[in-house]
């Protein structure tokens, strides 16, 4: 038999299976990959750096007869069935204790499932989320493991070792049990098309005011030196600048605007509505990139409906402050929106997430990355069983600070006829939040008179009936 020589095995040389491999390597780690694409394999060992440890194969046998016991090894292929062909094909290879990765966006009831299934034979599955992009998983991802915490301990030097870091600190954790770091990881995608959608508006309402692509290369730059740093707003600089190599024209302005998704961002709706928390301005994320594939309609419709006019009387300056703290207020009320999902599922679905360790994950190699969570850290900390960030002092100040521009942009929005559905719906949401008594005894009524639904009283306890009307 051969030898057990390398620490690590992935399943799948895609672009990211390769870079975290590579990543791996650099840190000492002996790492073997396996692909049945035999450039793929190529690809890996002449990517290695020079001194490293590295070997691509294209049988999985021998890939995990060369792996040191017990076997450790990640699979990064597409979600869904891929995942499931895989497991089978590992099961004759492998032996009690030895631990399995999913490392892709898996849906957390497929990881539950698989963790279920495999625990019977003896082995450890985990799933876990990884954000960064091609170029975090090379230089430094952040990575959500959920799991069994045996199977952690084996992987959790490893992990450290090739996550982002900030001031010193690892980019990983453990998040909970089973599922959990794909349900860390799709609520990451959810705020993540919730942040991307009000960008995107503040782009558009930036364009009231006249800004042409280098002054948005600006506003976007000194924005993401203030308390609006963050990783997307920092590339949405960089992309005003990008030009198109066909035309005399900036990239951004020659693309189409249908954006697609691979279903990370429905999920985190999907399942917010199951628990049930609201989240709604992911789910106006959601359903915006939906929108934005009916071009037919929308053109059709843009011929029918005139426009309100499409300028504001606000000074540029003034304006670019508002919606600056509009798209402030926006993200707070985002993170806000996820984490109040984590912390909910977290009990409902047992799945004991530490949201002060989360907040931590998040704070570098990922898509969300910024600043705010900084703030979002030390509150966690302060109270680990927060229902909701809104109730923290240090939140609630920046709220206040970013609320009177954030309700002018909204009104401008509305006035010049301008889509911010995503930043509508988080200050509706927060008005809802912050609202002691809401009109929902109405709906209750209305319930009652034609359901017989029954509804609870403001001064007595019980469940009571009207026969209304009589
Ligand atoms: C990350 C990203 C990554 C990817 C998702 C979402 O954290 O690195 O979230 O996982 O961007 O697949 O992509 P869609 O926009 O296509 O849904």
């Amino acid at each position: 038999m051969a030898q057990s020589v390398f620490d690590f095995g992935m399943i799948g040389l895609g672009v990211m299976g390769r870079n975290l491999l590579l990543n791996m390597a650099d840190h000492g780690f002996s790492v073997i990959g396996f692909d049945k694409d035999n450039t793929k394999t190529g690809a890996l060992e002449s990517a290695a750096t020079a001194g490293t440890t590295v070997k691509g194969v294209a049988e999985l046998a021998t890939m995990v007869q060369l792996l040191e016991r017990p076997r450790k090894l990640m699979m990064l292929v597409p979600a869904g069935k891929p995942v499931d062909d895989v497991i089978e094909s590992l099961i004759p290879l492998l032996e009690k204790g030895d631990v399995v990765i999913d490392g892709g966006n898996s849906h957390y009831t497929d990881t539950l499932r698989r963790v279920k299934y495999l625990r019977e034979k003896g082995i450890h599955f985990m799933g876990i989320g990884v954000s960064g992009g091609e170029k975090g998983a090379r230089t430094g991802p952040s990575i959500m493991p959920g799991g069994d915490q045996e199977a952690y301990n084996h992987v959790k030097p490893m992990l450290e070792a090739i996550s982002a870091k900030v001031n010193g600190t690892p980019c990983v954790a453990y998040l909970g049990k089973e599922g959990a770091g794909h349900y860390v990881k799709m609520v990451h995608n959810g705020i993540e098309y919730a942040i991307m959608q009000l960008i995107s508006e503040a782009y558009s309402l930036l364009k009231l005011a006249g800004l042409d692509n280098d002054r948005l290369h600006q506003v976007f730059k000194s924005w993401n030196e203030g308390d609006l740093q963050s990783f997307l707003v920092e590339i949405t600089a960089d992309i005003f600048l990008q030009k198109d190599d066909k035309t005399s024209n900036r990239l951004v302005d020659m693309i189409s605007d249908k954006a697609g998704s691979k279903g990370t961002g429905k999920w985190t709706s999907q399942d917010a509505m199951e628990l049930p928390v609201a989240v709604p301005v992911i789910d106006s994320a959601v359903a915006l990139r939906t929108l934005s594939g009916y071009k037919d309609e929308r053109v059709q419709a843009a011929g029918l409906y005139k426009s309100p006019a499409g300028t504001i009387n606000t000074p540029a300056d003034t304006w670019i402050q508002q919606v600056h703290d509009a798209l402030h207020f926006g993200i707070i009320i985002s993170y806000a929106q996820g984490l109040a999902m984590l912390h909910q599922a977290s009990k409902e679905l047992d799945m004991q997430i530490p949201l002060p360790e989360a907040v931590k994950v998040w704070r570098g190699g990922c898509i969300i990355r910024s600043t705010l969570l900084e703030v979002y850290l030390k509150a966690y900390q302060a109270a680990p069983e927060l229902p909701n960030i809104l109730l923290n002092k240090d939140v609630a100040a920046l709220v206040e600070n970013a609320i009177t521009n954030t309700r002018a942009v909204v009104a401008q929005a509305a006035q010049t006829g301008t889509a911010a559905a995503a930043i509508m719906s988080s200050l509706a949401y927060f008005d809802a939040y912050r609202t002691e008594r809401m009109p929902t005894n109405l709906v209750q009524a209305q319930r009652d008179y034609f359901g017989a639904h029954t509804y609870q009283r403001i001064d007595v306890p019980g469940s009571f009936h009207t026969v209304w009307g009589e």
